[in-house]
């Protein structure tokens, strides 16, 4: 049996075993490389969790003013990146334990009473991952705002809506925007829920049965700004359904984001042109001089797909663990810290890209009149003198036909050949024709009439 107990490269566990751990497994097995970020998280719940014990009188008033030195130090070490991570001392815990009981001996030592590391990982990830969805609800807002402003300039812009990409209806530009607003407001109200389940406190938990000390779980919550505790120690330290639920939640920001972008691609094609997005947001070709590539919405498009990727992953992580802390769940932090840097990164640039889009109304109005835009609307006029839905749409159908064969549209056909498909047909006819008439009559809640939209923007401001 080796003796470890003065050998300062010796692991925190190693007392029981009788050789050191191969190298290929230390650096398999370690996971400061990736979860040091964590370390501003690790050291509030420290110092909290000492403060805990100090209170319980677990230990000393001189240990906790020693803890609290020590990790002032080494938070200090940190943020100045003077500080030494070590894959010999496996995670951000141990490695900040380590240099804490280096600074402060003993005191040091006294730290990790009534604690595991499998209830202080659980926390430290909580912590952060509250400050994280907080930070994405600011982005996911200024996003908003963003959608906002550009429909408000546009309430009133007329543009082609599409249904099986064919052109269907006229809608506004900003009635078009604002859908992306709604669902943006879905997926803040879901991250914002998702933030409660994060919000509880796993430490006390200890390694999964609890502790003999007599801890006070509620004073560290508090010291901590949670919610409450978490109320099963085998759960606490043991599901990650929160970053699960987080990752979904993500998803589908991503996804919305994503559909953005096939449009944003979609517009700014030349063969549609209904928009231009500012130049630092896209790149040229490096053989094909005349290119500006929407590279920006391509690669939210395709980023999508790793946060998708990173969800299922973690459902397969969890999926067949026994209760309590397996060694599975530290493969949790890497999906989970690509995901917020991908989302966030994603929405930051989302908010700057939407408001540089310069818009071209002239190329939607002349989508509009290829694409027969308001017969729906001669059909709904034409019931409302009568004609059954119907025969109304068979009317409209031929007249279609009639304005194709001529290469025009159907106000264009003139009144006296409207009227040969059906005799209802009205000198009131154009205007129901007109794409601002079209957009006008719809006017409810909801509708895509200009004022609507106005009314709309009124409300999602005050809602913002
Ligand atoms: N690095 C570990 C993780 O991320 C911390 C908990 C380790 N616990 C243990 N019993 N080995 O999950």
């Amino acid at each position: 049996m080796t003796d470890h107990s003065n050998d300062s490269s010796a692991k925190a566990w190693s007392g029981r075993f009788s050789e050191p751990v191969a190298e290929l497994v230390k650096r398999y097995t370690a996971s400061v490389a990736f979860d040091r970020r964590l370390a501003p998280h690790d050291i509030r719940g420290s110092l909290a969790h000492a403060r805990m014990l100090a209170r319980q009188e677990i230990i000393g008033a001189d240990d906790l003013a020693a803890i609290e030195r020590g990790m002032a130090a080494i938070k200090h070490e940190i943020e100045t990146e003077q500080f030494q991570w070590s894959v010999d001392d496996e995670d951000v815990h141990l490695n900040i334990e380590k240099r804490l009981t280096a600074l402060i001996g003993d005191a040091g030592k006294r730290l990790h009473t009534g604690r595991s590391r499998n209830d202080q990982v659980a926390t430290d990830i909580r912590l952060w991952l509250r400050e994280e969805i907080d930070g994405l609800d600011d982005l996911l807002r200024a996003y908003q705002g963003a959608l906002l402003e550009l429909a408000e300039s546009h309430a009133a812009t007329p543009m082609p809506g599409f249904t099986h990409l064919q052109v269907a209806q006229p809608v506004t530009f900003g009635h078009h925007l604002l859908a992306y607003f709604e669902m943006a407001a879905r997926d803040r109200a879901r991250l914002a829920d998702c933030r409660k389940r994060v919000n509880r406190l796993p430490l006390g938990a200890a390694a999964l049965a609890g502790t003999t000390f007599p801890i006070d779980r509620e004073f560290v919550a508090r010291e901590l700004g949670f919610d409450g505790i978490c109320a099963n120690s085998l759960d606490a330290v043991s599901d990650r359904d929160f970053a699960i639920e987080f990752c979904a939640a993500a998803a589908l920001v991503m996804t919305h984001v994503s559909r953005f972008s096939e449009e944003l691609i979609l517009w700014m094609s030349p063969r549609v042109g209904f928009i231009d997005l500012a130049d630092r947001f896209c790149t040229g070709s490096s053989i094909m001089p005349q290119k500006k590539n929407p590279d920006v919405p391509e690669l939210a498009r395709g980023k999508s797909g790793r946060v998708f990727g990173h969800l299922v992953g973690l459902l397969a992580l969890m999926k067949g663990q026994p209760l309590a802390y397996n060694k599975d769940n530290q493969e949790d932090k890497e999906p989970l810290f690509d995901t917020v840097d991908t989302v966030r990164d994603t929405l930051a640039i989302f908010a700057d890209l939407v408001a540089g889009i310069r818009v071209r109304p002239e190329a939607m109005r002349a989508a509009l009149r290829q694409g027969y835009a308001t017969a729906t609307d001669l059909a709904d006029y034409l019931v409302k003198k009568g004609l059954p839905f119907r025969d109304a749409h068979e009317a409209v159908a031929l007249a279609v036909r009639a304005a194709e064969e001529r290469g025009c549209d159907l106000a264009e056909l003139g009144l006296e050949t409207l009227r040969g498909f059906s005799p209802l047909v009205g000198e009131d006819a154009l205007e129901v024709l007109s794409v601002e008439g079209s957009l006008a009559s719809r006017s409810h809640a909801g509708g895509t009439a200009p004022e609507q939209v106005r009314a709309a923007i009124a409300a999602a401001r005050r809602a913002l």
